[in-house]
Formats: C-alpha cells, structure tokens, sequence
C-alpha cells in the first residue's frame, strides 16, 4: 500500500467509525458505553408466565371489542384480577366461539374465558374452574310479540349463537331437524336478524340480551323470561388435565372473591353486588 493510499484507508475508517457512532445515537436507545457488570447485578425475578387467554369478544357485557380495538369486559377484568393475585400474566386472543374449544384441546390457547356455561358434556373435553358467575337463558322478542313463555317459540322461526346453551334449549324444544332454528355465528348476529324481521325470538343469555335489548331502544326489543330455563354457571375453560394452572387460576379467583375484588368488579357492570343481584335477578325486571 502507498503511502498515499494508507492515509486514504485511515480517513475512510475514521469516516466509517465516526458514521457507527452517528447510527448509534440515533437510535433510540444507545447502546451501553461497555458490557454491564453482570456478575454485581441481582439476580433478576424469573419473568411471569404469560398464558394465552382465547375469548369469543362479541359478548357484551361479557367479552368485546371498544373503539380502540382492545378488549374489554367483566370475563376481561375477572380474568385479568385473578392473574394479578394468583401471580401470573395473560394475553386475550379474540377466537371465535366455533373454534374456541379447539383451539383449547390443541394449546393454542392456554384458558377460555367467553362466558362459557359448565355443562356436563363439555366436562367431557375440558376442565373448568370453579363457577364465577351464575346466568339462565332469556328470550329477546320484538314488543309488539306475544310469546310469554319459552313452549311459545315452538313453532316459530328462533335464532341462536351456534353450539351454546341457547342453541341446545331451543334444539331440544323444537327439534333437532327442525328447519325453524337459525343458527348465527354470533349473538348480536342473531339479534340484528331479529331487529330485522328474520326470526321471531332470539335466545342466549341473559346478561347478554338484557344488555343488548338496553343498549338497542331504536330495536324495540323486549326479554321473556321463564323458569324452565335451568340454571347455568359460567367458568374458566383449560385444556383437560392441566392441573397446575386449573389450580392457580382457582386460587386467584378465591382470593379475588375474598378481597372484595370480585364484587367490585360484578357492581361495576352489573349495578349490584351479586348478594343484592340474586335476590332480585335479572330475569325480573324482564317483562
Ligand atoms: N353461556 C353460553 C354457552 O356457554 C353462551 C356463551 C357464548 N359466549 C360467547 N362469548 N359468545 O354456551
């Protein structure tokens, strides 16, 4: 190399360098001026498990989307509350109801919480948590409608949210091969169907129509209710057998339920500490 050609080497290094250093400042954050002392540092807290909670966010006041995308809810806030006290992070998927229990089996989603009824059958193929609501199935009609009882909706055109509760209570009252069942892939779905003349009625849970039917005056809704209907209780779906995180989650919810955390979190959306709410359910004020 020339002497001439060293000189021009070094000024393009120095070019090179002094251009690193610029890239570096502007990044955000810069890189530390020298490898930390890792050995003086604490040991750090091993992070908490993050687990995947899959929710079907069409649900309101259950489980939904607000105008930022993100969602929310009183399954939302429940699971979140127990994840606090219990030590343990979550994510919320939005996993539509017809996969939902799928994506569960096949650890795609390590919880489910969507408002899900405990039912003996689902027993079958997964493990819930102890109940953390307790709800009945309700009947949304149009105002002018005469049906007052659920043996009314025999003959009529009802729609229903695939594969839950109200779908098997209809199915059951009409028939499984009855063509008058109109199977939608969400609740509001079916409502909407029901605004628009579709069906005659519309059954599903009642937090949910009575929510709906209240937020929907232009709908001209109104609920029946009727004591046919058996009771259901809401839990937190695992996959079989993953006794570890069932127990967590369940200590959590005792301990939220313990510290008034849950009952705040219930008034929050349902006006009442479900004491005051189970002497006075949703049902009555129905009709
Ligand atoms: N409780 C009913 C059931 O378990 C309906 C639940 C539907 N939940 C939902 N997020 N779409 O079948």
């Amino acid at each position: 190399m020339s002497a001439l050609s060293t000189r021009r080497f070094l000024q393009l290094a120095g070019l090179t360098a002094a251009s690193l250093v610029l890239a570096a400042c502007g990044k955000k954050e810069p890189a530390p001026p020298a490898p930390a002392p890792v050995a003086s540092a604490p040991a750090p807290a091993p992070a908490p498990k993050v687990y995947t909670v899959g929710t079907d966010a069409a649900y309101a006041p259950f489980e939904s989307q607000n105008e930022k995308g993100e969602i929310v809810g009183f399954d939302i806030d429940v699971v979140k509350a127990i994840a606090a006290k219990a030590g343990f992070e979550v994510k919320f998927v939005n996993t539509p109801w017809e996969g939902i229990f799928n994506a569960l089996g096949q650890g795609d989603r390590d919880m489910v919480v969507s408002a899900v009824t405990i039912t003996e059958e689902r027993k079958q193929t997964m493990d819930f948590s102890d109940p953390y609501f307790d709800a009945a199935q309700l009947i949304a009609v149009k105002e002018g409608s005469k049906v007052a009882k659920f043996a009314d909706l025999k003959k009529l055109k009802v729609g229903v949210q695939t594969g839950t509760t109200g779908d098997e209570a209809v199915t059951k009252l009409l028939g499984k091969t009855s063509t008058n069942i109109k199977r939608f892939e969400s609740t509001p779905l079916a409502l909407k169907e029901l605004e628009s003349g579709g069906v005659d009625a519309v059954v599903a849970d009642n937090g949910v129509i009575v929510h709906y039917v209240a937020n929907n005056p232009g709908g001209k809704f109104k609920t029946v209710s009727d004591a046919e209907f058996v009771p259901e209780q809401y839990g937190i779906a695992l996959k079989k057998g993953n006794a570890e995180l069932l127990a967590l989650v369940n200590k959590g919810l005792a301990g939220i339920k313990a510290d008034g955390t849950y009952d705040k979190i219930y008034a929050q959306y349902f006006g009442a500490p479900p004491a005051a709410a189970a002497a006075a359910p949703a049902s009555a004020a129905s009709k």
